[in-house]
């Protein structure tokens, strides 16, 4: 991980900025000259087609891949964040879609998954299982999180629980953003209500939020601005309060790009019929 030393001047309340990014995977232009710009205590949506970029932009936020081109600033300076594990020590936390939890482990030993809190004792250092629990509900709490139990497997929770576990996990490290990939996916109505219910516990917390979602609904609700990725590059940042719905799908689609072609294509075959 480097970062540089210099603050720079890239907007209020911004904590990270995406300048250029780009990322190819052979013959496949994966990401080209992505700008993403996203605030503390903003919800930010990152919707697009299948294929589009999305997972690829977020894995490369998260210090999974390494941006073949571009810089990132997170609070102001410039970094390069080399692993997922530098990315979490910067203050950029993911979940990613499979929430990676270990079913067989309660709610605690999920939660602190190696980060255990240790208390001295006469036999040396030992688990502080106490404190976990105490801090689990703590935390759990303020998320307003309807979990019946810290001390029940994993296994036993519905979708919703399990992906406000995972979310919680994540803030354990104090970070400044937070990304989730499509976490209402498999989740059914209430759930999902649980889990938008969480994303503005989270906005309220002042992170920044990164949200993939497929779900316009869901997005609509929680989100404060929608960026749309189009085959790989920025189609458009919109203001979800001054815009409508079906403006975005049809950034996603590419239909604004098709009315601009077709009405190309009207002016050429007229100025071919005058001729
Ligand atoms: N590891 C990889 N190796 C090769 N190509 C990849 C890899 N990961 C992604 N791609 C390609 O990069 C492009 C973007 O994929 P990405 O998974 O980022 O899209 P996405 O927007 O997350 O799509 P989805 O909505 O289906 O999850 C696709 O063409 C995909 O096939
Ligand atoms: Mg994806």
């Amino acid at each position: 991980m480097t970062v540089t030393p210099a603050p720079l001047d890239v907007g209020a309340g911004t904590v990270l900025k995406l300048q250029g990014i780009s990322k190819r995977f052979g013959a496949v232009q994966a990401l080209k000259n992505i700008e993403l710009d996203v605030r503390a205590g903003e919800v930010m949506a990152l919707v697009g087609d299948n294929g589009a970029g999305k997972s690829t932009l977020v894995k490369t936020i998260a210090g999974v891949y390494t941006a073949d081109d571009g810089t990132m600033v997170f609070d102001g300076r410039e970094v390069r964040v080399g692993s997922p594990a530098e990315a979490q020590q910067l203050g950029i936390a993911t979940v990613f879609q499979d929430l990676a939890l270990c079913d067989n482990l309660d709610v605690v030993a999920n939660l602190y998954l190696g980060r255990e809190l240790t208390a001295p004792s006469a036999r040396g250092r030992l688990l502080d299982e106490v404190e976990m629990e105490r801090q689990s509900w703590e935390l759990l709490r303020q998320l307003s999180a309807k979990i019946p139990s810290v001390r029940i497997p994993v296994a036993s929770l519905s979708g919703g629980q399990r992906q406000t576990v995972a979310i919680a996990r994540s803030l354990l490290g104090k970070p400044k953003v937070v990304m989730l990939d499509e976490p209402t996916a498999a989740l059914g109505v209430a759930q999902t209500a649980e889990v938008l219910n969480l994303v503005e516990r989270l906005r309220e917390r002042g992170l920044a939020v990164i949200l993939i979602s497929h779900n316009m609904a869901d997005v609509m609700a929680v989100a404060d601005r929608v960026a749309v990725l189009r085959l790989g590059r920025n189609n458009g940042v919109f203001v979800v309060s001054e815009t409508r719905t079906q403006d975005i799908i049809a950034a996603i689609t590419g239909a604004t790009d098709n009315a601009v072609s077709e009405r190309a294509a009207r002016r050429s075959r007229e100025e071919g019929s005058a001729s």
